[in-house]
């Protein structure tokens, strides 16, 4: 039985307008935009650690500071998401404790280890990649601060992807050592990236209703096949190969045919069980506890503000 819905909010989603957070919502539509914003904000900080470790390793004092500003726009981005959320009602707090203790998800691509400096590269061109391919149609999200949040987080992942690309094109097109570290990262990140855009569409069991609510405006499969469409001739581009026997144009789908997701890694990875998910949260809930005293500082500076205007 289809959930009751308000007329107005009815009005808004076939008129192709935004609903905005005073504005009547089913409860259900609110609770599945604080699901994925929230899972969306706490990809962008966790996605902070796996480049972060490279920010003292990097090559070059210039690639250090692209580097430094990339993490920095990560988390500028797990900002405004939050703060989208919390135009649900959702708190902050609520969130990250939410995080914390595993009751919220954040993307499986983060649960992977960053071996080399290609990795950096590989993230930046597969993982923005997909990401792009993913938040360009949220722009149009029929919900008015997450689709405003997206416009500059599109603009900002684009410039990351393009970077990730510049580091693998530099290591590709170098010495016979760094065109084969560039050519391991790919053939590591590239089924993980397949898998960020989720299950299966006969597995994905939000797909349909957030379509219907205009939340989602394609569905995994199809911004799967857009991802790997667009890749591939970057990837010959670059002169690198990417790790699937069966990927072959296929001129009547006009699109590239590819190899099966093994999906069982992915359900392990949501699981807890990828190669760094109990590190990943151990480092986030470690400079969470050793930043209270700033949170502490923060709630005395405005309590003392407060009771000073109220005299
Ligand atoms: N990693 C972790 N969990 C996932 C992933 C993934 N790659 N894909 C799906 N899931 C989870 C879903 O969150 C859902 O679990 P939940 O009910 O506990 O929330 C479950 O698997 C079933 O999946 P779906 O029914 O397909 O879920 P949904 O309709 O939410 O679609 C998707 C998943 C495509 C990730 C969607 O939430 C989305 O577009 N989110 C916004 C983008 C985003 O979060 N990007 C983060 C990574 S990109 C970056 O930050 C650089």
């Amino acid at each position: 039985e289809a959930p009751r819905e308000p007329d107005s909010f009815r009005a808004l989603l076939a008129a192709d307008e935004r609903v905005e957070p005073r504005d009547e919502m089913p409860e259900t539509y609110r609770r599945t935009l604080i699901r994925q914003i929230a899972q969306h904000a706490h990809s962008e900080i966790i996605g902070m650690q796996p480049e972060g470790e490279w920010i003292s390793r990097a090559p070059s004092l210039r690639r250090k500071a692209i580097l430094l500003a990339k993490v920095q726009d990560e988390a500028g981005h797990g900002l405004y998401l939050y703060a989208a959320a919390e135009t649900l009602g959702a708190s902050r707090e609520e969130l990250l404790d939410a995080l914390h203790t595993g009751r919220q998800k954040y993307s499986s691509i983060f649960n992977y280890p960053t071996l080399s400096w290609a990795d950096v590269g590989a993230i930046g061109w597969l993982v923005d990649g997909a990401a792009i391919v993913n938040q360009v149609p949220l722009c149009r999200c029929s919900f008015g601060p997450y689709a405003r949040a997206m416009v500059r987080i599109c603009k900002e992942e684009s410039f990351h992807q393009r970077q990730g690309f510049e580091i693998l094109h530099t290591l590709a097109h170098g010495t016979p050592e760094q065109h084969a570290m560039a050519q391991d990262a790919v053939d590591r990140w590239w089924w993980p990236s397949l898998m960020m855009f989720g299950p299966p569409d006969d597995a994905s069991e939000h797909s349909q209703q957030s379509m219907a609510w205009g939340i989602k405006r394609f569905s995994n499969d199809e911004l799967r096949q857009r991802f790997v469409d667009m890749t591939v001739p970057q990837a010959e581009a670059l002169g690198l190969t990417l790790p699937d026997p069966d990927l072959r144009w296929n001129p009547e789908r006009g699109s590239f045919d590819f190899g099966a997701i093994d999906f069982s890694e992915l359900y392990a990875v949501i699981r807890g069980d990828g190669p760094l998910n109990r590190q990943r949260i151990a480092h986030r809930v470690g400079a969470h506890e050793r930043g209270a005293w700033v949170r502490e500082a923060a709630s005395a500076y405005e309590a003392k503000r407060t009771a000073r205007r109220a005299e």
